[in-house]
Order: structure tokens, then sequence, then C-alpha cells
């Protein structure tokens, strides 16, 4: 059952990024009103646990007092109105301009909203990114500290759109243990790594199994892929979730696990994760900062070298 609601606190843990006065080129996206930092949240291979990653994080940040927004960026698979329960189609103001859906404190855009859910999107290119802007730039998004961007697999046309067009703070890479899956983990990291997006970290779902009875992590699969990867590219592991036999129930009837289970095992770990993104972002702000003090850039540094030495703080 969904529990879309109209309520929001106000916080400034992360405070509304002012990327437009340090930024002056052409070619820099410009910062879209409204919303703070958008964090992209991507993999490789499909179906290794993005969206419900996003959908728990979400809603945990949200829990920690921070204002948060998720935008479904997958628009040939969107999951996220029905892994929040939000209802169909989308409110506008008195302007006709759309407004995104609250759901258990969060709001939420997705094409899913405003397509049946049978409609097979075929579109090409210059359609992608002329949806991508509208969802970004032409609704009207509340103020929201955080924006996470539910990403389709891979590295696409769509991810690479995203990353032309809107101001990024950083990506998380979501891989389950299978070689196959963080071989394409890889190519992920790499895509961001070029682009010169930080990537906050590694997140390792269903890397085991939670004996009901006693708790015991249980390995199903070959372990250490993922954690070679972190370490390969400099990325922080930021640790496993375990197969939970309730996730897919609830996240098909709109229940994100951190409010139907609080508490429990895999809520726990969202809460840890969500903790472990708001540090990263805080480090990013203070990045950020240090580049806007060097205001003739004689001591440009990348992302990498200012990421590297703090992995181990
Ligand atoms: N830790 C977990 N334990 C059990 N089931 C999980 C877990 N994480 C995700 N799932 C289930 O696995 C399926 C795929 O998850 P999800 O849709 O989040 O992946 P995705 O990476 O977003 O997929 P896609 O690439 O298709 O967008 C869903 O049914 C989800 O409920
Ligand atoms: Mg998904």
């Amino acid at each position: 059952m969904s529990e879309c609601k109209s309520t929001s606190r106000n916080s400034q843990q992360i405070p509304l990024t002012n990327i437009a006065d340090s930024q002056t080129q052409d070619n820099i996206p410009q910062p879209i009103e409204g919303i703070g930092e958008i964090v992209l949240v991507a993999s490789g291979k499909g179906g290794v646990g993005k969206s419900t990653v996003t959908v728990n994080l979400a809603v945990s940040l949200r829990n920690q007092g921070l204002r948060v927004g998720v935008l479904d960026a997958d628009l040939y698979g969107p999951s996220i109105a029905r892994m929040f329960g939000a209802s169909e189609g989308l409110k506008t103001d008195d302007r006709g301009i759309a407004q995104p859906t609250e759901c258990h404190g969060v709001f939420v855009l997705s094409v899913a909203s405003v397509m049946p859910p049978e409609a097979a999107l075929v579109w090409k290119g210059p359609l992608v990114t002329q949806t991508l802007t509208q969802m970004f730039r032409e609704v009207q998004w509340p103020e929201v500290d955080v924006l996470l961007v539910d990403l389709p697999p891979g590295t696409g046309d769509i991810q690479l759109t995203i990353l032309e067009q809107f101001p990024i703070c950083g990506a998380l890479v979501v891989t389950t243990p299978q070689r196959l899956a963080v071989t394409d983990a890889r190519r992920a990291v790499s895509m961001f790594h070029e682009l010169d997006i930080p990537v906050f970290g590694l997140i390792e779902n269903m890397d085991g199994y939670l004996c009901p009875c006693c708790g015991e992590h249980q390995q199903l699969f070959p372990s250490g892929a993922a954690k070679q990867l972190a370490s390969d590219r400099s990325v922080a592991y930021l640790g496993g979730i375990a197969i939970d036999p309730d996730a897919q129930a609830l996240a098909d009837s709109g229940q994100p696990m951190v409010t139907a289970q609080a508490g429990g095992v895999t809520a726990s770990r969202f809460n840890e994760l969500a903790d472990q993104l708001t540090s990263a972002v805080l480090k990013e702000q203070k990045y950020r900062a240090f580049q806007a003090r060097e205001s003739d850039h004689s001591n440009d540094t990348s992302h990498t070298d200012f990421w590297e030495p703090l992995l181990d703080e």
C-alpha cells in the first residue's frame, strides 16, 4: 500500500548547490532550479538492484531529514513509480507544469506515471534527450537537497545525455558478485572517471543469503571481484546487501524496505549506505569549495587526485 504523503521536513545538512556562482563556461551544465546535489545510481548489468537501492536510499536519506527527489531515468524499463507505490498520472500546477508525486516523503518522477504499463517506448536519441530535459528542467521540482537518478543499465545514450546536460555531483555503482556483472560495472566506473564524475562507491547487492533461522550470512557466489574492482579503480567499496526474501514482494507492492521493515537487517544496511552517501556528497562539496578558492586554477586537481587520499579516512 502506498504511503504517499504531503509532508516534507526542511534540512540544510546538504546545502543546495550554488554551482552557478562558480561556473561561467558555456559547456558546463547549468544548475537546475530547486535541485541541490544530483547523484546517479548506475550499473553495468541489468537487474542487479539499482532501482531497489535508489528507492531505499532515498527514503533513508529522507528519514535523516533531507529533502529528497528521485528521477527515474530508466525510460525503457521504469520501475521507480511501482516501487514507491506512486499513483498513476502527474499533478500539474495552474500553469499546467507537471509536479513530481510525493511518496513516502520523497518526490518521485517517472515516465511510468504518464504511460500505460503496456506501452513500449521506442524512442531514438533526440526524443530521449528531449524527454530527459523535460524531466530535469521542465518539471516543477520542489526544493530538494539530493536528487537520486535511477539509470538504466550500461553506458549508453541516456547516461551520456545526463552526464553532458546536467550538473552531476557523483555516482554510485551497483553490482552483484558475479564476474560478468562486475566486468560491466568496471565499464560504468570507467565512463564516470573518463568524464571526471566521482564514483562515491561500489555497492555489492545480493552478496549472500541471510539464514532466516540463525541470521548467519551464507555466501552463494564466489566473492572478491567487486572488492578487487573497487581497489583497482580507487573507488570505495561500500559493502554488500544480502538477498532478502521479502525484497521482491515489498518492491512490487510499493513498500520500501527501510519503511516496511525498519530496524531489519536490510533496512539497517540501507541506512548505513545513506550515511556513506551523505559523507561522500559533503566531501565532494569540499572539493568544489577548494576548486572555487583556487580561482586561477593553477593548482587544478582532478577528482581522482582528491578522492584517492580520502578513501582511507
Ligand atoms: N537484496 C535483494 N534481495 C532480494 N531481491 C532483490 C534484492 N535487490 C533487488 N532484488 C530484486 O531483484 C529484482 C531486480 O532489482 P531491481 O529492479 O532493483 O534491479 P535493477 O538493477 O534496477 O534492474 P534494471 O536493470 O532492470 O533496471 C527485483 O525484483 C528486486 O525486488
Ligand atoms: Mg531498475
